[in-house]
């Protein structure tokens, strides 16, 4: 290093020079020396607190005992505060009560959407509405195969469902079969025959569709009568039901339309309770003991499906 001797007062030389540019040596400037001991001591500081140095299975502790798990338990827990209050009062209300209560309508809708997301979606879509020709009902219109109440929501999600069909291949003359696909499409557009009709009463099509084909909820059978199609309104896609029908164990080609049950310990609960008003007793009485046998499978909880009926509900079909 050259020395700058020779001329006082100004700011040292390195003695580079490069086509006649001096390099200078500067000192550098108080404030950045001061925030590169501040750095240096914060890093001390930080390795004597939190976890620092890893080790063969671990790290070093650090004297704060901080680790990311416990700040994300910390976390939950608070969560789970809020939540407390909202859960406690949800599991005393039916779901008739949360409809008619704006806060805690709020709440269960906010709370379903991961349930939702985690549960449903797949099968229904992530609003409600499945893919187009995935086979699956769609929560969101005003048409229900088994009810849009909320107690027969409720049910479909507890109980699962599986509407059931007869194949009618070996029972239909091929030109039954044609008339039978016209009549749905004619049904369908409001312009069903006489003829028709009479040959879907003679073929028993109305022991589960209804007289007035518009479907009967207890069976889950589809409306026939309007354009909202379980399946497809394609001709070709009618006769295939007619043919091989729905859920019809024995025939290979059968539509398949299974819905998972939930929680089957509520099914029994909901249809005990529901069976002992229908018979004017008094719902507390039943006897648990008899009508459960603790093998009932409860892969959601009540709360969870009330909330879900709610927020199935309110998709914009619900009644
Ligand atoms: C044993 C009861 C039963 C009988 C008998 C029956 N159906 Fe069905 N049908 C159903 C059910 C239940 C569904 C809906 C299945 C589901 O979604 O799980 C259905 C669905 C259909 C569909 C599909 C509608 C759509 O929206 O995609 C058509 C078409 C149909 N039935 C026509 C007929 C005709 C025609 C007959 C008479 C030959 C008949 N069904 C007899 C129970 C029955
Ligand atoms: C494996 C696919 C699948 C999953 C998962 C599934 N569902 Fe379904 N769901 C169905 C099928 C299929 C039907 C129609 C059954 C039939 O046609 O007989 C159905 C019917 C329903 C119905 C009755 C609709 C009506 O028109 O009456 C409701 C309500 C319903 N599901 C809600 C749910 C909710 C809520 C969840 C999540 C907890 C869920 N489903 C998960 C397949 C599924």
């Amino acid at each position: 290093m050259a020395d700058n001797k020779n001329n006082p007062g100004q700011v040292e030389d390195t003695g580079h020079e490069w086509d006649g540019i001096r390099e200078l040596n500067n000192p550098c400037p108080r404030w950045w020396l001061n925030s590169l001991y501040l750095s240096g001591l914060l890093v001390i500081v930080y390795f004597v607190l939190y976890p620092s140095l890893p080790l063969v299975n671990e790290s070093t502790k650090g004297l704060l005992g901080w680790t990311m798990i416990n700040e994300y338990k910390e976390d939950l827990a608070k969560v789970e505060a809020k939540r407390a209050p909202f859960e406690d009062k949800l599991a005393s209300m039916t779901v008739e009560q949360i409809l008619a209560d704006q806060e805690m309508l709020n709440y269960a809708i906010g709370s379903s959407k991961v349930l939702y997301g985690d549960n449903c979606a797949a099968c229904h879509g992530t609003g409600g509405a499945p893919a187009a020709g995935a086979g699956y009902p769609n929560l969101t219109d005003d048409d229900w195969l088994f009810g849009g109440k909320p107690q027969e929501i409720m049910v479909s999600i507890a109980a699962g469902r599986q509407g059931m069909m007869t194949a009618h291949k070996d029972i239909l003359k091929p030109e039954e079969v044609d008339q039978l696909v016209q009549f749905v499409v004619d049904s369908s557009n409001g312009v069903a025959t006489e003829a028709g009709k009479a040959l879907y009463m003679a073929k028993g099509c109305f022991a589960c569709h209804g007289a007035d084909a518009k479907g009967v909820k207890a069976m889950g059978s589809a409306n026939l009568t309007d354009k909202i199609w379980r399946f497809s309104g394609e001709p070709e896609q009618i006769r295939h039901t007619i043919l091989h029908g729905v859920n019809h164990v024995s025939d290979p080609l059968t539509r398949v339309a299974v819905m998972p049950a939930w929680n089957e310990k509520l099914a029994i609960m909901l249809e005990a309770r529901a069976n002992a008003i229908a018979d004017g007793e008094d719902p507390n009485e039943i006897d648990w003991d008899d009508e459960l046998d603790g093998t009932e499978s409860e892969r959601l909880t009540e709360t969870e499906i009330k909330k879900l009926t709610v927020y199935v509900h309110q998709f914009g079909g619900g009644q």
